[in-house]
């Protein structure tokens, strides 16, 4: 990541941005968190709701969809913990499917093989930027009854063959997490929702189960937007998808200079857009990569190390190693490599060349 390099051409406009919310005094639930809910909403055609963060945006619509003690949510144990750790949080239990081995993305024959009587929804996330099979597992839902949310946390604008992300599910959460594709300054985060009834739940929801702070419905949290964030963040959106593509170019410039020839490169589903949230590539020799790619000072990283199913936290679900195979080799391959929309070709020719010495 080179989040300055992306910053600095915005840098006046930000200044700009931040100076006019602090002028006008009003912090939260103000003007700029309503434009920005208008602009997310007018893109993807949904009502959308702003939020603290993306951890709480899934808590939040697990909870407008009345997902609670006893039920069971059908998961991917290849992502950030917080998407099952949202499940948990709301007295439910996450269910882990294996992923697909070109994708990551939750596999459906896997996921229609853990549906039972308990299931109440399905949380696939769009990792690392890829799209979820949106059109298979929304077959699945609507045959079993089942609520469908999409973690959308690394994806804005990633696409499926049937239409951009977020337009799917229920509702479909995001982070505007600084590292993020679609980032802010701080923490953030936007819930999307299929029906204006779902959205005015999660707006009730964020703001302690109330519409108008005298008349408490229901127990909620402390979760709004800021506008100092929701302002940022509207700078940025004009540029989001031009971002999406200089990133796909510099995943293109990884295939042209032959990371293939040294690592799995990540694959891209027949008709999906993907925006490379994160460059995830695999190989057996990745503890040597990444330390020769140190020494080259280009960073690198390990995502998702200990896949879900195998964390601590969920040792009481009873899962061992060899239950999810591919998300099991997919923790220990997998390595993301630089990806920013400023990436250079010779930058990527570097990495490469780097990779190819600590392989061979
Ligand atoms: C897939 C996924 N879900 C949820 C989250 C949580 O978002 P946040 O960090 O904004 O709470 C993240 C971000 O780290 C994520 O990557």
């Amino acid at each position: 990541m080179n989040i300055q390099a992306q910053y600095g051409p915005l840098r006046d406009q930000v200044d700009a941005a931040i100076k006019s919310v602090v002028d006008s005094g009003r912090f939260i639930l103000g003007p700029e968190g309503k434009a920005l809910e208008a602009e997310v909403g007018e893109r993807l055609d949904r009502p959308a709701a702003g939020v603290a963060n993306g951890t709480d945006a899934l808590v939040i619509a697990l909870r407008a969809l009345d997902v609670a003690e006893g039920d069971e949510v059908i998961t991917t144990p290849y992502t950030f913990y917080a998407t099952a750790e949202a499940i948990a949080r709301v007295g439910a239990v996450p269910v882990f499917a294996d992923v697909d081995p070109v994708t990551y993305c939750l596999d459906p024959a896997e996921v229609e093989k853990k549906i039972t009587s308990a299931t109440k929804a399905l949380l696939p996330v769009h990792i690392f930027g890829h799209p979820a099979p949106m059109g298979e597992l929304m077959d699945l839902a609507g045959a079993h009854g089942l609520k469908v949310i999409e973690d959308a946390a690394q994806a804005f604008g990633a696409a499926t063959p049937d239409g951009e992300i977020a337009t799917f599910g229920d509702i479909a959460t995001f982070s505007f997490f600084p590292t993020k594709n679609f980032p802010g300054f701080g923490d953030g985060g936007m819930v999307v929702c299929a029906t204006e009834e779902l959205a005015e739940r999660v707006k009730r929801l964020r703001f302690h189960g109330s519409e108008d702070k005298v008349v408490f419905t229901e127990v909620g949290y402390n979760s709004r937007l800021d506008d100092l964030q929701a302002a940022i963040i509207r700078v940025f959106l004009p540029h989001l998808d031009d971002w999406n593509v200089k990133r796909a170019e510099a995943a293109s410039w990884y295939a042209d200079e032959g990371l293939a020839e040294h690592m799995v490169v990540p694959a891209v589903g027949e008709g999906c857009s993907h925006i490379y949230h994160l460059y995830m590539a695999r190989s057996t020799k990745r503890d040597a990569i990444r330390d020769a790619l140190r020494e080259q000072g280009v960073s690198s990283a390990v995502y998702y190390g200990i896949p879900m199913h195998l964390q601590p936290v969920f040792a009481g679900l009873g899962y061992s190693e060899g239950d999810l195979p591919i998300a099991e080799e997919c923790a220990s391959t997998g390595l993301a490599l630089p990806m920013h929309p400023n990436l250079t070709r010779e930058d990527v020719g570097t990495v490469v060349s780097a990779i190819g010495a600590a392989v061979s």
